[in-house]
């Protein structure tokens, strides 16, 4: 087992013992990392415990990498640990099926290990705002650790969404805005009301349980780094875990010497504040005016951890860019129509870059990629048809 050795902040560096739950640093603001004692792990050896150690009993999951977690008990419903399918007509292109989590979507890993950090820290009362899929993995793992989840999201989130937030018991509030004005209304309230503030990347552990998507698709390609990694991109959770993922690797010598992946942040055209400060060198985005997209999780006009995802996107050699929304919807019926699978509009995002990269030779055909499809695509029936035009017959 590591131990947290403290926690380090991305912007100052400055460093904070983790005996008690924080949020960001208290002297500039800024996202805070855990760090951990690797050093007794480093090694093969130690990488081959992993597959032995996993067990029907509450260690399966994402939670084969519990030694890169806290040493803490978790709070699982079986998340992590999803499919890495091959699609049928590129053989160089593996699609990360998230939608197999329980509640449909990659945010049930993030929000496993922030209700198992709060269970662990004694805290009763979780608010989160959401673009959608975090109001539903907050409220399921919430009820399974018999916390209270405040839940703020737009009202015209996917209907799955708030069906089952409000069968998980949270206390929901419906917002006639985006998640920026549902984020303020958490500033607002947390202090009278005696909230912790779980807002992505606000708290430092919904990074780690996003990390283990980056452990599991080297782990499932063999140890090895893929050439590109396509990530749709709101708030940045995943793509700044994978990433923090990969610097551990290196540092435990558990991964195959190699280039690292250069990460693609994949925004519908419709909302699309990181590829714009990507597309004109900036440092950190601009809040995104009348964002509107049918993918959900993308309605993120101003992400907290922007300023991280852009060091990450060029340090990788990566890009940005942005989909319009009926190009999402052509590689979502593409996707379903030829390899049998119905994404979320946010992976149909990350299928669309992939052609567009293909055509404009960013990519070969033999460069193996990772697309990743963040949520089931069930969970989007409303939102999906409606885009697709699609009614049931009277
Ligand atoms: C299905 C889906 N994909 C992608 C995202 C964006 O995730 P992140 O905040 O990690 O960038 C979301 C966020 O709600 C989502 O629900
Ligand atoms: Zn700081």
């Amino acid at each position: 087992m590591s131990k947290i050795s403290h926690l380090e902040c991305s912007r100052c560096r400055a460093t904070f013992a983790a005996d008690k739950p924080q949020t960001v640093c208290p002297q500039c603001a800024g996202s805070l990392y855990v760090r951990y004692v690797l050093a007794p792990l480093k090694g093969i050896a130690n990488r081959e415990q992993i597959a032995k150690a996993s067990s029907p009993t509450g260690w399966s999951g994402m939670w084969r990498y519990r030694c890169v977690l806290p040493d803490v008990e978790p709070v699982t419903l079986g998340e992590g640990w999803t499919p890495m399918l091959r699609s049928r007509r590129y053989p160089n292109v593996f699609l990360k099926e998230e939608g197999a989590n329980p509640t449909g979507s990659f945010k049930a890993r993030g929000l496993a290990l922030g209700v198992t950090m709060a269970r662990h820290y004694g805290l009763k009362k979780l608010a989160v705002p959401s673009a959608g899929n975090a109001a539903g993995a907050l409220a399921a793992y919430a009820a399974a650790a018999g916390l209270e989840a405040h839940i703020f999201m737009p009202k015209d989130v996917p209907f799955a969404n708030y069906v089952e937030a409000i069968l998980y018991g949270a206390k929901i509030t419906l917002v006639d805005g985006l998640i920026s004005d549902c984020g303020r209304m958490v500033a607002e309230r947390k202090e009278k009301e005696g909230w912790f503030d779980t807002s992505t990347l606000k708290e430092p552990f919904r990074v780690e349980g996003k990390k283990t998507m980056g452990y599991e698709l080297v782990e499932q390609l063999g140890w090895e780094y893929p050439a590109a990694v396509f990530y749709p991109t709101g708030g940045g959770v995943g793509l700044i875990g994978m990433w923090k993922a990969f610097g551990e690797l290196e540092e435990l010598g558990w991964v195959r010497p190699g280039k690292r992946p250069r990460m693609i942040a994949v925004q519908s055209a419709g909302c699309a504040p990181v590829v714009r400060a990507f597309e004109q060198g900036e440092k950190t985005s601009q809040m995104w005016q009348n964002a509107a997209t049918f993918a959900s999780g993308l309605r993120v006009p101003k992400p907290y951890g922007d300023y991280i995802m852009l060091e990450i996107l060029r340090e990788s050699g990566g890009v940005a860019l942005s989909i319009p929304d009926e190009q999402i919807l052509a590689s979502l019926k593409d996707w379903a129509k030829n390899e049998g699978i119905f994404l979320s509009p946010e992976g149909a995002a990350a299928t669309a870059a992939y052609d567009h990269l293909l055509s404009t030779g960013y990519l070969k055909p033999e460069d193996r990629v990772v697309l990743f499809n963040t949520g089931a695509g069930l969970k989007y029936t409303d939102v999906t048809a409606e885009a697709a035009g699609l009614h049931r017959p009277a």
